[in-house]
């Protein structure tokens, strides 16, 4: 396989793979939304017949507990590599809708200053319909002109955005039909279009969820202000606590099982080009902040955090209302590095919550979904095999990083199948994931189905 075959097949076929994805972006299927139960269900529909369309074979549309996974294969050889290919087709919320240019679910084309030749705006462009789908479209291409090398499996899931649920009791129920010998994923993003890299790591994370109990009412502010502790006050005081003046967590126990970088492995890491002026103008920020003693890629890419997602109690309606709130809540999630454990981190912080509330309220915590951090090693042949099909695509090495998200299932397919993933994403951090007017470039959707091919081809050639 040359690549000439595969960017002639992209020429020819430019603009149905765009209005083809364009398609599945119309279809609001929102994972964590149950009014968007249908469009989840009529999205998995619409992907198995989209691999079926693409040449795979026992496509079918796997029930679970939670939302289906589409599973599909092409086996072309026993004796030849197996490539799984993962990715999801649910997407993130879409509000605040208002803050959106464009509707969410209506895919409009546009140029941006890091996307001249466009970016597709729509929720789950680039996160993970966009990445999913030129894998679909790498694989055709591979079909259609013969020039399939391996055997490949698609399992496309429709939770990840919550937490991979189902997803985790499925791979454990189809240990051998997911036999193969390495993960492929894009789900991740590259530093810049000139500037392509390959996560070599993503968090863990675990989620909790805090409820704070005063008084057995809502109280007159005037009348009991003052005297009975506020919930609101106490959780906000709480959740201060958990940093220093440095920055640094400091829930007891919390970094024990950290593990540290060297100082060779430090510096390899910032090498890696980021601009810090330019970082902090995408988001419109004069400073960032941090723990003390790291710089900004390795706070997200080897450090642990600690963030509130959300926080509520009291009155927000219109206007003032004088109250002292019965109760107040958050949600906090922590990012884990290697070796933390997400079971072990949920447990500390409970007790943790526990042990510093005052007597004068009551507390509650519930762990939510979690998930283990991972890394991939440079020296596997999967790796390899990305890394040289990049630089013939990119004409540049790809640079290894560290991601700062997680995907949860990751460590699930080590453990129950023994199989290393290969972060193969083609996405930028500023394309916007999870936010309003989420976009992905024209130009890294061509480039992603453009390099796929030869990562198959690769990576058979290194197992021959
Ligand atoms: N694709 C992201 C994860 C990601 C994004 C990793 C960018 C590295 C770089 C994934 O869809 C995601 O959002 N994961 C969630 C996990 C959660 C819902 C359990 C996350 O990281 O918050
Ligand atoms: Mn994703
Ligand atoms: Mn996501």
């Amino acid at each position: 396989m040359e690549k000439k075959q595969v960017t002639d097949y992209i020429a020819g076929n430019k603009d149905r793979f765009l209005n083809e994805l364009l398609e599945l972006l119309r279809i609001p299927s929102i994972s964590a939304d149950s009014k968007h139960k249908e469009d989840v269900l009529k999205t998995a529909e619409a992907v198995k017949q989209r691999l079926v369309e693409a040449g795979a074979d026992k496509v079918e549309v796997c029930p679970t507990k939670g939302f289906p996974v589409v599973y599909g294969e092409k086996i072309i050889d026993p004796k030849l590599p197996t490539v799984v290919v993962y990715g999801h087709y649910d997407v993130q919320p879409a509000d605040p809708l208002n803050l959106w240019n464009s509707p969410p679910f209506e895919p409009v084309i546009k140029k941006t200053d890091i996307h001249p030749d466009g970016a597709i705006f729509a929720r789950g462009s680039c996160d993970d319909k966009g990445q999913m789908y030129m894998h679909v479209k790498a694989f055709e291409f591979m079909v259609k002109t013969n020039t399939l090398p391996c055997n490949v499996k698609f399992m496309i899931e429709g939770e990840e955005e919550v937490g991979s649920p189902s997803l985790g009791p499925w791979i454990v129920e189809n240990k051998e039909r997911l036999k193969g010998d390495v993960i492929l994923i894009s789900d991740t993003s590259i530093i810049a279009n000139d500037t392509p890299s390959i996560d070599t790591g993503l968090r863990g994370l675990a989620y909790m969820e805090v409820e704070i109990t005063g008084p057995n009412r809502d109280l007159h502010s005037g009348v009991y202000g003052g005297a009975v502790a506020n919930p609101i006050n106490v959780l906000c005081k709480m959740i201060a606590s958990c940093h220093d003046e440095n920055n640094h967590i400091t829930i007891p126990a919390f970094y024990d099982k950290v593990v540290e970088l060297s100082a060779d492995e430090r510096e390899e890491m910032a090498k890696a080009p980021f601009n810090l002026d330019e970082y902090k103008k995408d988001l419109a920020i004069d400073d960032v902040r941090g723990e003390k003693g790291y710089s900004t890629i390795e706070r997200t890419g080897i450090r642990p955090t600690l963030d509130v997602n959300g926080i509520w109690g009291g009155y927000t309606g219109e206007g003032a209302k004088t109250v002292l709130p019965g109760k107040a809540f958050a949600k906090i999630s922590m990012r884990l590095v290697p070796n933390q454990d997400s079971h072990e981190i949920s447990e500390i912080f409970k007790k943790h919550f526990e042990s510093i509330a005052p007597a004068s309220v009551k507390v509650k915590v519930t762990a939510h979904h979690g998930g283990e951090p991972v890394v991939v090693s440079i020296e596997s042949e999967g790796y390899k095999a990305a890394a040289s099909a990049m630089e013939e695509t990119y004409g540049k090495k790809p640079v290894p990083t560290r991601g700062g998200g997680s995907i949860p299932i990751v460590a699930l397919f080590k453990k129950e199948l023994g199989l290393d993933s290969i972060l193969f994403g083609f996405g930028l951090d500023s394309d916007a994931l999870h936010s309003p007017n989420e976009h992905y470039g024209l130009f890294n959707y061509y480039k992603g189905i453009e390099t796929i091919p030869l990562f198959y081809r690769n990576y058979t050639n290194m197992k021959k």
